[in-house]
């Protein structure tokens, strides 16, 4: 039996809890896509560790899986692990032979069209978006080929001219360190010797299936969140991998029949949240009619700018809300440290992200965050061009297009989250429970649990699908 966790928003919903409270019932724990763009948090009593890479289950002390469908960046797979080392952890990682390797030049090539593009996507750095694009491109280094010093020589020998060509023709940049051959094939054949050495390599969809076959329970953990998702996201403004569940079958080598008899479950952040650009419809701006980072086409801009006052008391309320959300939701990036932008709850694009998985249940976290507000709003659908939608439109114009309609809910005042967390559900205060159930019944699925407090005992179980 597997289950897999999914991001239903634009990512930083919490998913490292979740995976790391029902790890709790699960034999491996798998990513099946992204790479160290990740920021997963697992909070336990007084510590924190913050992940980029590597499975959250490895916390718990459960077998983890890098999956062929992400990529992998040595250097911060082997940091990771002697940090966790060195906190006294045992953690014990396998990464998947066909998964791709990030190289130091796909680093500075993120940086370098990030720099020439007119909308920038804001992306984290770490050299995703051109590492995918050489897997697509036929001319990727898989973790595989590390463990060949001839394999690894040709296929470098083939990609660096062509890299070095691209910085100093197309970009018209020097090449640095990033592309001389002797250093990277003297580090990363150093990174395949030491993969083999410690016995971390795996034929992934193969050894999956042979725990699952032992009686063993894999959780399938995804990274980011389904609007970010390259093929049922706000393009461009994307990621380069599919963390919808669709990736989960891609990115294992498990088969939609063994991940569809599973659970899928979808975590959901009570609020929205977004880092880097693009649009953010439920968005608390309250600054003269931008929406940050996002810039629209020429027209859009022009309307915007039309349409801009100055700042309202309306505006000024908004941004408040912003800025006591952001503040007590700790809502500042776990790889950049950026803030993120922050919004109401929007079910149009919970709907699209239910669909899109096939959720089974929904966890919805950071319920108390939202406590002492008068208020709380949630976007129940959107007018695009006079017409109301209750989903997310296909083109990424159109969603920067949708006004929000909203429901009010009345707020929830602050509790003892650890004494409601251990009492349960009922414990809520009222005004929560008519908005958990609210969002429950909108999404037509299951609340499995309901996340009150980053810690691993300040979540309300209601289902566990891994006991
Ligand atoms: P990349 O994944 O670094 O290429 O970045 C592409 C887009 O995905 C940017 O908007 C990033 O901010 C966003 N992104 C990447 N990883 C995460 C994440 O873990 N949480 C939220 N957004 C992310």
């Amino acid at each position: 039996m597997t289950v897999t966790i999914i991001g239903s928003q634009l990512g930083d919903e919490g998913k490292g809890g979740t995976v790391d409270l029902y790890g709790e019932g699960a034999d491996v724990v798998v990513r099946y896509q992204g790479g160290d763009n990740a920021g997963h948090t697992v909070v336990v009593g007084d510590e924190t560790y913050e992940l980029s890479l590597l499975p959250s289950g490895v916390v718990r002390g459960k077998t983890c899986v890098i999956g062929n469908g992400c990529v992998v960046n040595p250097e911060t797979l082997f940091d990771e692990l002697d940090a966790l080392r060195e906190r006294g952890l045992d953690p014990d990682v396998r990464v998947a032979e066909r998964a791709h390797v990030i190289f130091p030049y796909h680093r500075r090539l993120d940086g370098i069209e990030e720099e020439d593009k007119d909308e920038e996507v804001g992306t984290t750095g770490r050299g995703i978006g051109p590492t995918y694009e050489d897997k697509a491109g036929r001319r990727g280094i898989r973790v595989g080929d590390l463990l060949d010093e001839e394999v690894l020589r040709t296929r470098l020998e083939y990609v660096v001219p062509q890299k070095r060509a691209v910085v100093a023709e197309v970009y018209d940049k020097q090449a640095g360190e990033e592309l001389d051959l002797a250093t990277l094939f003297e580090t990363y054949s150093g990174y395949g010797e030491r993969l083999a050495e410690e016995g971390m390599t795996v034929n992934c969809g193969d050894y999956l299936q042979s725990r699952i076959d032992d009686g063993d329970e894999v959780l399938l953990e995804g990274a980011q969140g389904t609007l970010i998702d390259i093929d049922h996201g706000n393009y461009p403004f994307v990621t380069s991998s599919n963390p919808t569940a669709g990736g989960a079958c891609t990115g294992t080598g498990l088969g939609p029949t063994e991940i569809g008899q599973g659970e899928i479950v979808g975590i959901v952040k009570g609020y929205a949240t977004r880092v880097g650009s693009g649009p953010l419809p439920t968005e608390l701006a309250g600054v003269e009619g931008d929406t940050p980072g996002y810039e629209g086409s020429e027209a859009q801009r022009a309307s915007d700018h039309e349409a801009a006052q100055p700042l309202s008391d309306a505006g000024e309320r908004e941004e408040e809300l912003a800025t006591y959300i952001r503040d007590e939701g700790g809502e500042y990036g776990t790889v950049t440290g950026r803030p993120r932008r922050v919004g109401w709850l929007d079910l149009p694009v919970l709907r699209h992200a239910t669909r899109a998985s096939g959720f089974t249940g929904v966890v919805v976290g950071h319920i108390d965050v939202l406590a002492g507000l008068d208020e709380v709003q949630v976007g129940v659908s959107y007018d695009l061009d006079g017409t109301e939608i209750d989903t997310v439109p296909p083109t990424t114009e159109e969603w920067g297009r949708c006004s929000v309609n909203y429901r009010t809910f009345d707020g929830w005042p602050e509790v003892d989250w650890d004494a409601v967390a251990s009492e349960g559900y009922d414990a809520l205060p009222e005004n929560a429970r008519a908005y958990l159930e609210f969002v429950e019944s909108e999404l037509d699925t299951q609340l499995y649990a309901v996340g009150v407090g980053p810690g691993r005992d300040q979540t309300i179980v209601l289902e566990n699908p891994t006991t």
